[in-house]
């Protein structure tokens, strides 16, 4: 799987497992993230500094054909709908839809040239909380329901070139999720909410992002697929 990605989040948690997996096989990868977080030194992998919620953002880096852009910046913050105060809305928007259309807009050329060269994938994040109604979840669903709104859309509008598709994970163990597996009891107890036993996995989510990113997934566009150890389906 060769070819250039670009990784809006790639510092850390899920985005950085995206550009671990595709490190061996990508000719190029840039990686847009607020630091260098845990992101390690590779030839072929490039970080710029990007904050998402500011406005005339610099893509020049992007290189002119892109195969795949995966936009992972996200926020869970959740408070009963009475505590949330509308800028908290507002900032949740901004970073999970706005910053998206940021970027993906940015990026639009190079996946136009990436797709005339042969392909061009775009993967976004959701959560289960969009498909499954979660207390205290509603200014990060709202956030995420405008994020399939848009992967929808835009698969549409960009079809056939561009493919674009979401994943809506469910509890995973990253840093944004880092409160959730302050111990080993909270661990335990997020697990045994699962059907499938346990709490996600960077490489869960990862390794999904890989496939859709893949040429194996090219009869595939505007779906948003549920990876959440059966939480958005099941019940035991
Ligand atoms: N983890 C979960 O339990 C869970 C559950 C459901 C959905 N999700 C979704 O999955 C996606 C990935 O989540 P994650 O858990 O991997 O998150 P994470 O651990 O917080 O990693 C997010 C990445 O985005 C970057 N980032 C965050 N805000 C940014 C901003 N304003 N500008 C530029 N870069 C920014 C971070 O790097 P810097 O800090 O260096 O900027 C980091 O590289 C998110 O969209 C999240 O909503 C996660």
């Amino acid at each position: 799987m060769g070819g250039n990605f670009v990784v809006a989040g790639g510092s850390k948690g899920i985005g950085l497992e995206i550009v671990n997996q595709l490190t061996p096989f990508a000719d190029r990868i840039d990686v847009y993230s607020r630091s260098q977080g845990e992101l390690a030194d590779h030839e072929n992998v490039f970080r710029h500094d990007m904050d998402f919620t500011a406005n005339d953002l610099d893509f020049s880096s992007i290189p002119g054909a892109v195969n795949g852009v995966v936009y992972c910046p996200g926020t869970i913050n959740l408070r009963s709908f009475r505590a949330l105060k509308p800028a908290d809305f507002v900032a949740d928007f901004e970073v999970n839809l706005v910053g998206a259309v940021k970027f993906l807009q940015g990026c639009l050329p190079s996946l136009k040239r990436g797709a005339a060269e042969g392909s061009a994938s775009v993967v976004m994040f959701s959560t289960v909380a969009v498909s499954q109604g979660l207390s205290m979840h509603a200014s990060v669903a709202a956030a995420k329901g405008a994020v399939e709104g848009l992967t929808r859309s835009l698969a549409a509008e960009w079809a056939p070139k561009i493919r674009v598709n979401c994943i809506a994970p469910a509890l995973t163990d990253t840093p944004l999720a880092a409160r959730f597996f302050s111990s080993p009891e909270n661990r335990e107890a997020m697990a045994s909410k699962y059907p499938l036993g346990r709490t996600g996995l960077p490489t869960d989510l990862a390794s999904t992002a890989r496939f859709l990113l893949s040429k194996e997934a090219s009869w595939m566009t505007g779906q948003v697929l549920a990876v959440d150890g059966g939480m958005s389906t099941l019940r035991k």
